[in-house]
């Protein structure tokens, strides 16, 4: 398991079985140590892919032991086609044994700025058990849009420069507009996080972030504590 806190990126002949590798491994190693794996789910769709095969090999996980959030939702119901939590409902939370409670979903069917503080809420629950500052990751998965956005963090929003906010509404191009997202200070408190990119348009945009290009949203993931992967298709 990769440990060392520079960005590495990976290009793997099967982008979809390395990916749910690496998050088997750090599930196994997070309860092992922890007694639970706490895992940020990504939206669009490259993801879908990825969740096949933690279910194709990760019969011999404790999904009992998993807790899973999302790093973003759009503001539709839970049922709606551009729901995250749907997608991943329909191509993982559906086949393995996780328990309802252990999902925390972000209810995109009310008002988004009551959506991000009940998120936000629920997740600081769950911390303060713990006597966390604020929610820590296991690990976050992510995805980059051309614009070199992440999570619902898009150029230009006011969010990009939240430093208290866990969770907040935002607006985006990318349709539907209206979403909550994770904030940077949450995303930066994850123990790893790692961005699950395919499309050949999308590399030199990789390149450039990990070379330092901050400018854009995705470039500005940095865990304090943490280490970033690259899984690039
Ligand atoms: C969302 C995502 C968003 C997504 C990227 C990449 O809700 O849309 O969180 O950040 O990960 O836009 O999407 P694809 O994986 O579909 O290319």
């Amino acid at each position: 398991m990769q440990t060392d806190v520079n960005p590495v990126i990976l290009r793997p002949a099967d982008f979809a079985a390395e990916a749910a590798r690496f998050i088997l491994d750090h599930a196994h190693a997070a309860i092992a140590a922890r007694g639970l794996f706490r895992l940020a789910l990504s939206g669009g769709n490259t993801p879908r892919i990825v969740h096949a095969q933690l279910f194709a090999l990760g019969a011999d996980l404790p999904w009992n032991r998993v807790q899973i959030t999302f790093g973003d939702e759009r503001c539709v119901p839970p049922e709606h086609a551009d729901s995250n939590f749907r997608m991943a409902k329909e191509s993982l939370l559906d086949a393995v044994d996780i328990p309802a409670g252990n999902v925390f979903r972000i209810r995109g069917e009310i008002a988004p700025a009551d959506a991000a503080r009940e998120y936000e809420d629920q997740l600081a629950a769950f911390a303060s058990r713990l006597g966390e500052p604020r929610y820590v990751h296991d690990l976050v998965l992510l995805g980059l849009g051309e614009d070199g956005h992440t999570a619902s963090l898009f150029p230009g929003s006011p969010a990009l420069e939240e430093t208290a906010r866990n969770v907040l509404p935002t607006i985006g191009p990318k349709p539907p507009p209206q979403r909550i997202t994770m904030t940077f200070p949450l995303l930066n408190a994850a123990r790893h996080v790692a961005f699950l990119v395919t499309g050949a348009g999308k590399h030199p945009l990789v390149e450039e972030i990990v070379a330092g290009g901050s400018a854009h949203p995705a470039g500005r993931v940095r865990p304090t504590a943490g280490a970033v992967t690259w899984f690039v298709g």
